[in-house]
């Protein structure tokens, strides 16, 4: 996942407002998730495993939100039917959005593109970049649950590419902390004032 495609409409990288999160509360956070100089090498490693594999793992992701109606309502408009509608634009997006888990510094930059990202799935600016009528909010509760699928639908594509069992933990324990940390930055503009 070396390179992001900056093309997807309303994904650049370095264009979006600055989080309300500081960079000391984000090293507090990998402090807590125990995120190491040893976890940033294994994560590059999994970014390189996981390129070329970016499309399949969204389309598993979007694939578990479609077998549940109460989790595809959240993509779905006034007039779409029950099955989630594909967007190709969005999987793109996705995928752009994993390679920067994996392969960009956790820096100023990153730390204002997951306060992006996290916004996406809140009122703020759900259905803004796709202008849809789709419901305005993806509960917080979802956000948090799924990010069991995510952790765990890597580990067939790290465990096949990886030399050793050991090396395949190593990169499997640095993608679940990186998607916590993620996780934990994007529920900021879901909690009240004084309470994140
Ligand atoms: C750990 C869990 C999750 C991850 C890593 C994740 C990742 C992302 C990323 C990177 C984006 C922006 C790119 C795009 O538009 O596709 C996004 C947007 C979106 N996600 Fe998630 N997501 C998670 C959980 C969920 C859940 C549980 C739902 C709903 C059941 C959901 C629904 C959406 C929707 C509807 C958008 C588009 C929002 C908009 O721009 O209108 N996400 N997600």
């Amino acid at each position: 996942m070396a390179e992001v495609s900056t093309e997807i409409k309303g994904y650049d990288y370095a264009n979006v407002d600055r989080s309300p999160v500081t960079l000391d509360e984000l090293r507090e956070l990998e402090a807590t998730v125990e995120f190491t100089d040893e976890d940033r090498r294994a994560l590059r490693q999994a970014g390189r495993i996981l390129e070329s594999h970016a499309e399949e793992l969204v389309d598993g992701w979007r694939a578990i939100i479609g077998r549940h109606e109460h989790l595809s309502r959240w993509f779905s408009g006034p007039t779409a039917s029950r099955t989630m509608r594909t967007r190709p634009r969005s999987n793109r997006a996705s995928s752009a959005g994993s390679s920067i888990l994996c392969t960009r510094p956790f820096d100023q930059t990153w730390l204002d593109y997951q306060h992006e990202i996290g916004l996406r799935h809140t009122p703020a600016k759900k259905n803004v970049v796709d202008e849809r009528r789709t419901p305005p909010v993806v509960p917080l509760r979802y956000l948090l649950a799924f990010v069991v699928p995510v952790m765990s639908s890597v580990q067939t594509y790290l465990r096949n590419a990886a030399a050793s069992p050991r090396e395949a933990e190593r990169m499997e324990i640095a993608w679940s902390k990186a998607v916590m940390l993620s996780v934990a930055l994007w529920s900021e503009p879901y909690a009240k004032e004084g309470l994140w």
